[in-house]
């Protein structure tokens, strides 16, 4: 698989008004390609690691960072999120803080734009993630005008039309109804699949997140305390729970049977669950 896609080493993170380090000590190798979820409870640092890795803090929130991190091998702490255009794209947690433009058409066009690429380019990326996020009914519309899931949607999509080779999703659901999280899904591993596209996504929706992570990260108090495939992570039961993360519902009810001392494999994703309730 070559070099990782993301390097994190012993990372340190405090905003300029935090008293304490939020992020103490992390590290993290994303490999190129891969789909790497992060969990954990409200404050974790979740957010604050993903807006480290699009260059944000300190050049546009401000803050200390001490540790490495590099992107492509590019160091994004000396270099800051405008020399990471095209290469990192990040979905923010509040779509509102992302969707500025008139209408969701400029919307969409912007970032393509504002790397300079070609017109026809530009109109033909748009089209693309208008077909293939179902889009072309809010073209016309005006962004403010859309509901909560629909600016979400919005928001992400103007984000893919960057094809960037790294891309950061905080919380990409949240707000999106069954059908909007299936297209999500759908062009992101398209786009892992055919351009090798590295995804590190912060969730709370532990259904989704099995079904699609290639690896898991619990996060707790700014580190990260368990990593690995989602049914090595959802194996350690009493670990999980200490660290406040909700195993998946498939899981817990083989937890219970478990303690029952009924011992059957621990199901992850529902596939494997119809399996091991067949017997
Ligand atoms: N701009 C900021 N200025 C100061 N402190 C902040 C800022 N943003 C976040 N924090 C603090 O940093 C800590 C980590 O917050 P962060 O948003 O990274 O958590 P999270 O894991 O993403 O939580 P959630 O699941 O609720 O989104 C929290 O204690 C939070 O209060
Ligand atoms: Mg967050």
């Amino acid at each position: 698989m070559g070099s990782p896609a993301v390097v994190v080493k012993d990372l340190y993170v405090k905003y300029a008004v935090s008293v304490e380090w939020i992020l103490k000590g992390l590290s993290l190798n994303v490999n190129r390609g891969e789909m790497l979820i992060l969990m954990g409870p409200s404050g974790c640092g979740k957010s604050t690691l993903l807006y480290v890795i699009a260059g944000l803090i300190p050049w546009v929130v401000p803050g200390e960072v001490d540790g490495e991190v590099s992107v492509e091998g590019l160091n994004v702490t000396d270099l800051g999120y405008s020399k990471l255009a095209g290469v990192v794209g990040i979905v923010y947690q509040n779509p509102e803080m992302q969707v500025i433009t008139r209408s969701v058409k400029e919307e969409l066009a912007m970032v393509p734009e504002n790397l300079g690429l070609p017109k026809d380019e530009v109109v033909s990326r748009v089209e693309w993630v208008a077909d293939a996020l179902d889009l072309h009914r809010y073209l016309d519309r005006d962004p403010q005008s859309l509901s909560g899931g629909e600016k979400q949607l919005i928001a992400i999509a103007s984000v893919l039309t960057m094809k960037p080779r790294v891309l950061l999703l905080d919380e990409p659901t949240s707000m999106l109804d069954h059908k909007g999280t299936s297209l999500v899904l759908e062009v992101v591993s398209q786009l892992k699949r055919e351009h090798g596209l590295t995804i590190i996504a912060a969730e709370h929706r532990v259904e989704w997140a099995v079904e699609v992570a290639d690896r898991i990260a619990v996060m707790h108090e700014g580190r990260i305390v368990l990593i690995g495939e989602p049914q090595d992570v959802f194996s350690r039961v009493d670990e999980i729970e200490k660290y406040g993360v909700r195993p998946p519902g498939v899981s817990e009810v083989v937890y219970c049977l478990r303690r029952k001392s009924i011992e059957i494999p621990v199901p992850v994703r529902l596939k494997e669950a119809v399996e091991v309730f067949r017997l």
